[in-house]
């Protein structure tokens, strides 16, 4: 290397040798700063171009479809460097400048070089595309499929690498490190019954892992719970018994790293030597570690009883016990073939009925961990053997799915599965749609996404299957002709068969193929590892890679009720395979008779009779995907957004976070108003939407991204927006140039007044977006419609501004839905189902808002005194027929139906059959939604069920139906509330807000306005649930839960009667309880009663401390005495029920209030019982009963000193449940009073020390307003 003028170095040219040497030093030095800064330049505009050339391929690549995360901006900075590094060291070579000018210019050529191949490379790619579009050979794969793939192999590595570097925060455990090992560190083994196969495991896990997570959910200041792995073998389907059987870790067949993505884990070796090398001086192989508790699982001898309940019970055990105990007192069993090494200082039988979660209580309150006191080896852990007994939570939920994602497979036995689709079976993932990025969680793929490859992928399960289930398992002749049906089909070639027969057999399969498939050339494979990989990966790795190769094929079949074939159907909902493509299965030979027959029955006894319209046709065929209130699927474009955009050639897309449809509201409206403008827009749910493409949205010109989100709770998104607000807060995010607005949505009531929509604004612009307008802030506490329509004039000014938009006035039409008139098949006819057609006749779990649970209202009682003139209910839902589990604290969801008498009333003013049965089909064919609510229906179930007739309509609403006011005064009057003048303000202020008009009203008041009533159907917003704190424990009541609410009843200033929806759903059923004679229910009592009621589950956080003995403060005046009156129960319950002698309990604390003692006192009975019980300390404030009025507020204040020692010296947590608007508000600064008086504070502190209350979930509100 030469140094800084050294004269060493020989040009190939000597004249420039001469003219160097002829500088003098100054020179050279200014012509070496020249040339750095020339150096600088260049090397800059490489970083430009290498920017520039990514983000051209970026967003035309196959990368943005398949999801491989873009490469950062450093990364093209250190490259950069490198390049600069290089540059400077050519520049101190004696012939730098001439090196210089040939680096440079070879620089340039370079670049332009690399920008003509690429335009080259694209433009032939587009080419050979059409062309082969043209053919139709190519009709699945969209152009991006091959714009930019020459280079994605070089993004891939970049992006492999970026992707291992973010990863680095999960806590993934090892012999050597342990992350997250604390004092606090607490360990649970499983294993499951000696019989049960590879399959079921893998099922038992997931399991496992939930259990796991629900307790590290449960934010114990100081727990941090991790899973040992329990090794795998021997296995009964593990046939090569002259492999390692036993012991093998969990790394042999899965990836680790991307386990621990979800919750931490431990493989058992690795937990072992952790705690036998720190501390002994034996060699690891020999030390023995001590578990302090182990139990066996088991049924309850008695079996299920009547009901579903979930409960536990240390029994004796019904089996030998697997674990003896010697003489030195402990017990010792297989412990996975380590035998004597482990041993356990207790060991008893558990008797388990119910969810997996069953043991988190059971953890949290009846393990106790001494510490380790006669120096042997005890590790905090806990051992639960056979733990197949219990059943997964949320079956097929959002954390089942995300366990059940973690589970990625080896490394080695993905490459061998590759390798054998590459070399046999013509699939690469790339061209089959199949690319997985390493980190499952910053993945989101849709149904359909994936095409897999050009086969068909067969799991033929038969050996010990032909006896165990003889109807089910084909022969060989009629599985072949099954192939041969299906790659007729689809016109494939290839079959690939995973299965357990022997190679006759698979030769038979192969004959019969060959005489019955049309094609010979036909082939099956099967994967037959040599013995050296076998030897390597086991007999597991083979049945992982044959699962693999199934998982990619094009379309799969697999065999009756196996497990192997779930988890490969399983893999492919991961890869994101059309539905139809994966849930199938081989039949036996007679099933088929017994299907056509049953066919032919159904045929002749349906006689369909209709011939349809090609609406209707689309009507039938769409409402089975996305009826509006199901969500899911849409049509060509499905889960790309952009892709819906660029289709329909949208330029903005709107999307929404609402839990209670105003946010939603606000969207569609606004989406509708870019019409006037020229503009399309798409309305998205950003639940179903991958949001990672919001990075693609900027390749579209004129782009624009609007965010109506609504904030909830403790400043938290709804629960549609839930993922996005994550996503958009994690690092590495890059939205540079999006254009973009947000309007959001609060209550300035509640303390976190609009979080989200807040930090969403603020984290875009961080993330490099282009704000258009400010922040728009909506109140719902004063005029959300004013604050949302302020708001929306400024933003379009903006965006009119921005890209030059003119209004248009030309009156287009605002219709966003057409109607399709009838006939329809009855039984396609909706009858007031929020999701699935027919889901309350067959009602099918899991069950959530989109799925209700039609419960049976068992018990109704008036909660107030008789001659009170308010009314408050209590309510019992009957959940004993489901496998729905809540804790005290969690809401429950209704649906509500509105009143028969008003429905009927619109059908009278508007004069219209309200039975005919009609469907509203978006005119958009890319819209997201198909229709406004689940069609087709009769108008009276859209009305009744799906529409919200009692609220107030806003503007927009007004302004439509103007023109079908014939009326002129009346269309004056709308036209102006719809103008949104200053004057049209103040009048729809008074003739609206004020007056509590709601369309029935208007109707009635404006004679002359008869809009169709198909339009207003599309107009009006959705019903949508209501929310209650459930006023029961699931300890004492575990099939029922219970509501207690007010009824809405009110005068409006119109003297017309206006009663709130659910709350009179709720009196109308008290009403027939009573008219039939059941009314005077004690607590308990079920009388069969008629009613039902759709509702569903909503977890909160609003829940009670972990400790039994941690003091609990609860504030609740009203109403929010609900979610306290399940508290006290379940603490009365473990104080006085739980066997043998109960447990001590914290310090109970009530603060209610009401207005008289002889009125509104709600369950005044139960609650002296549980002060008789000592129980409760019971607080009331008789708001009424004296002259001066007296709120819980007051009493807080007058128990000052009290309460801070609570809070302060023994951790007391704090609930505070009921109105938002004022006690709320008030309780909150009453608190940081008492801190600020009692704990010597100032105001700061004070305000902190509660902030931090909040923070560790020891200061909670349910409120709402
Ligand atoms: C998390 C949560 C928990 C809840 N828990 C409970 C609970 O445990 N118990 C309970 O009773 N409620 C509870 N609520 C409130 C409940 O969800 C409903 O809002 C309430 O029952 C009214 O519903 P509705 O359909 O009967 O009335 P709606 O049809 O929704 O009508 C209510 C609306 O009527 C209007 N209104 C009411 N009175 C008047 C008046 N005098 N003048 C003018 N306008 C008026 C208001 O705008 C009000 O919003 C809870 C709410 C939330 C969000
Ligand atoms: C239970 C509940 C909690 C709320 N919490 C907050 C909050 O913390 N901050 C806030 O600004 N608004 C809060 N709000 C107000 C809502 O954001 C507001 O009413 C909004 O308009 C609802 O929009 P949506 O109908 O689209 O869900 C809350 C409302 C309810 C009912």
């Amino acid at each position: 290397m030469s140094l800084p003028g050294s004269q060493h170095a020989v040009g190939t040219d000597g004249s420039d040798y001469q003219h160097r040497e002829c500088i003098a030093p100054h020179y050279r030095a200014s012509i070496e700063s020249k040339s750095r800064l020339r150096l600088l330049i260049y090397s800059h505009f490489l970083l430009g171009f290498l920017v520039f050339v990514h983000i051209l391929t970026y967003h035309t690549s196959l990368m943005s479809t398949l999801n491989v995360p873009r490469p950062h901006l450093w990364q093209y900075i250190w490259l950069n460097s490198i390049l600069s590094s290089i540059c400077g060291l050519v520049s101190i070579n004696k012939n730098r400048i001439f090196l210089m000018k040939i680096f440079f210019r070879g620089t340039v050529i370079f670049g332009l070089g690399t920008i003509i191949t690429t335009i080259i490379i694209n433009l032939s790619e587009l080419f050979t595309f059409k062309k082969l579009k043209t053919n139709h050979q190519l009709d699945e794969l969209e152009p991006q499929t091959f714009f930019g793939f020459p280079l994605l192999s070089a993004y891939s590595l970049i992006a492999d690498n970026n992707n291992n570097n973010n990863n680095n925060n999960n806590q993934q455990c090892t012999k050597d490190s342990c992350s997250s090992i604390t004092s606090s560190t607490y360990y649970v083994l499983y294993d499951v019954n000696h019989g049960e196969g590879f399959n079921l495991r893998r099922d038992v896990y997931i399991r496992m892992a939930n259990l796991i997570h629900t307790l590290r959910e449960r934010k114990s200041a100081d727990s941090n719970w991790i899973l040992v792995l329990p090794p795998w073998g021997p296995l009964y389907h593990w046939f090569s018994h002259n492999l390692p059987r036993t012991q093998l870790k969990w790394s042999n067949f899965f990836d680790i790293k991307s386990l621990s993505r979800f919750i931490p884990v431990i493989e058992f070796e690795d937990f072992r030597q952790l705690f036998t090398s720190s501390s002994s001086s034996s060699s690891s192989s020999t030390s023995q570690i001590t578990i302090p508790y182990v139990y066996t699982l088991q049924h309850f001898s008695e079996g299920w009883g009547e009901n579903f309940e979930e409960k536990l019970e240390i029994r004796k055990c019904n089996e030998e016990s697997m674990y003896e105990k010697r003489n030195d007192n402990y017990y010792y069993g297989w412990f996975f073939g380590y035998d004597d090494r482990i041993r356990a200082r207790q060991f008893q039988c558990l008797s388990a009925q119910g969810f997996v979660t069953v043991l988190v209580d059971f953890l949290i309150q009846n393990i106790t961990w001494s510490d380790d006191r006669n120096k042997e080896q005890v590790v905090k852990s806990i051992m639960f053997d056979r733990a197949e007994t219990l059943l997964h939570v949320d079956y097929g939920g959002y954390n089942y799915w995300r366990a059940r994602r973690s589970m990625r497979y080896a490394k080695q036995l993905v490459d061998l599965g590759n390798r054998f689709r590459v070399d046999y079976l013509n699939s690469t993932d790339l061209i089959d749609r199949t690319v997985l990025i390493d980190d499952w969680t910053k993945m989101k793929r849709h149904h359909s996404q994936a095409m897999g490859g050009p086969y068909i992928g067969i799991h033929l399960r038969r050996r010990d299957y032909i006896k165990a289930r003889p109807g089910y398992v084909p022969s060989l002749e009629h599985a072949a002709r099954q192939v041969c049906h299906h790659l007729s089909r689809l016109n494939l070639s290839l079959t690939f068969i995973a299965t357990d027969a022997d190679e006759n057999e698979i030769d038979t399969l192969r004959q019969h193929a060959h005489q019955l498939c049309e094609t010979s050339s036909n082939q099956i494979y099967t994967y037959r590892p040599n013995e050296k990989i076998l030897e390597n990966i086991l007999d597991g790795g083979k049945a992982i890679v044959d699962q693999w190769i199934c998982a990619h094929a094009r379309y799969f079949i697999g065999s009756y009720e196996s497990t192997f074939s779930f988890r490969i159907q399983e893999d492919r909902e991961i890869l994101g395979f059309e539905q139809d493509s994966t849930f199938n299965r081989l039949c036996g030979d007679h099933e088929v008779l017994l299907i056509i027959s049953l066919i032919a029955i159904y045929w002749f006894q349906r006689k369909p009779t209709l011939s349809k319209p090609d609406d209707i046709q689309q009507t039938i065929r769409n409402f089975r995907i996305d009826n509006g209130g199901v969500k899911g699927a849409g049509a060509s474009h499905e889960g790309s957004f952009v892709d819906r955009m660029i289709h329909s050639n949208k330029k903005m897309v709107v999307f929404y976070g609402s839990q209670t449809g105003t946010a939603e509201d606000f969207a569609q409206r606004i989406a509708k108003q870019a019409k006037r403008y020229g503009i399309s827009a798409a309305v998205c749910d950003p639940e179903e939407c991958d949001m990672e493409e919001l990075q693609r949205l900027i390749a579209i010109d004129k782009h624009l991204a609007l965010f109506c989100l609504a904030t909830y709770g403790e400043g938290d998104p709804t629960d549609n927006a839930q993922e996005f607000y994550e996503w958009l807060r994690e690092n590495g995010r890059d939205l540079t140039g999006l254009h973009y607005a947000v309007f959001g949505l609060g209550n300035k009531t509640y303390e976190h007044y609009n979080a989200v929509g807040k930090l969403v604004d603020k984290r875009i612009t961080e993330l490099g977006g282009v704000r258009v307008c400010d922040l728009g802030l909506g109140d719902d506490d004063g005029n959300i419609e004013d604050d949302f329509m302020a708001w929306a004039t400024i933003f379009w000014q903006n965006v009119c501004h921005k890209y030059e938009l003119v209004i248009n006035t030309d009156g287009t039409s605002m219709r966003q839905y057409k109607l399709v008139p009838g006939p329809f098949p009855v039984d396609s006819v909706f009858t007031g189902e929020i999701g699935r057609l027919k889901s309350y006749e067959r009602q099918k779990p899991p069950y959530d808002a989109r799925n209700p649970y039609l419960a049976p209202v068992t018990n109704t009682r008036e909660l107030f005194q008789n001659d009170c003139l308010r009314s408050c209910l209590h309510l019992e839902l009957d959940i004993s027929a489901t496998n729905i589990k809540y804790e005290a604290g969690y809401h429950v969801g209704v649906f509500p139906s509105n009143d028969a008498a008003l429905v009927n009333r619109v059908g009278e003013l508007l004069d219209v059959n309200l039975d005919e049965i009609i469907s509203l089909l978006n005119v958009d064919e890319d819209a997201q939604k198909k229709y406004p609510f689940p069609c087709p229906c009769s108008y009276r179930t859209a009305l009744t069920y799906y529409l919200d007739l009692t609220s107030m309509p806003n503007t927009q609403i007004l302004k439509e139906i103007a023109q079908y006011a014939t009326d002129e005064n009346d269309k004056t009057l709308l036209t102006l509330m719809g103008s949104y003048s200053e004057e049209g303000k103040i009048q729809y202020k008074e003739w609206i807000l004020d007056s509590c008009r709601s369309i029935v009203a208007i109707l009635e008041d404006l004679p002359s306005l008869k809009p169709p009533l198909d339009h207003l159907c599309e107009l009006l917003p959705r019903l949508h649930p209501r929310y209650y704190s459930i006023s029961s424990s699931p300890k004492v009541h575990p099939t029922s839960i219970h509501i207690t609410a007010v009824i809405v009843h009110f005068e409006t200033p119109t003297k017309r009667v206006a009663k709130g929806v659910a709350t009179n759903c709720f009196k109308e059923l008290y009403m027939k309880h009573q008219a039939i004679g059941c009314a005077q229910h004690k607590e308990g009592d079920t009388c069969h009663l008629p009613g039902r009621l759709p509702i569903f589950i909503r977890k909160s956080t609003f829940r009670l401390p972990f400790r039994f003995q941690t003091p609990i403060i609860m504030i609740g005046p009203g109403t929010g005495l609900a979610p306290f009156r399940g508290f006290i129960q379940e603490r009365h319950f473990f104080k006085n029920q739980v066997k043998p002698q109960g447990k001590p309990v914290g310090e109970t604390i009530l603060y209610y209030g009401c207005r008289n003692r002889a009125e509104d006192y709600l369950y005044e009975e139960e609650l002296n019982y549980f002060v008789k019980e000592n129980v409760l300390e019971l607080h009331i404030a008789f708001s009424r009963d004296q002259e001066e009025k007296i709120y819980v507020t007051h009493l807080l204040k007058d128990h000052g000193a009290k309460l801070w020692k609570l809070i302060k010296e023994d951790n007391a947590s704090v609930y505070v449940c009921g109105d938002a608007k004022n006690m709320a508000r008030d309780v909150h600064s009453i608190l940081i009073d008492i801190a600020q008086t009692y704990g010597n504070m100032t105001s700061e502190r004070a305000a902190a020390f509660i902030k931090d209350l909040i923070q560790k979930e020891r200061y909670s509100q349910d409120v709402w307003s």
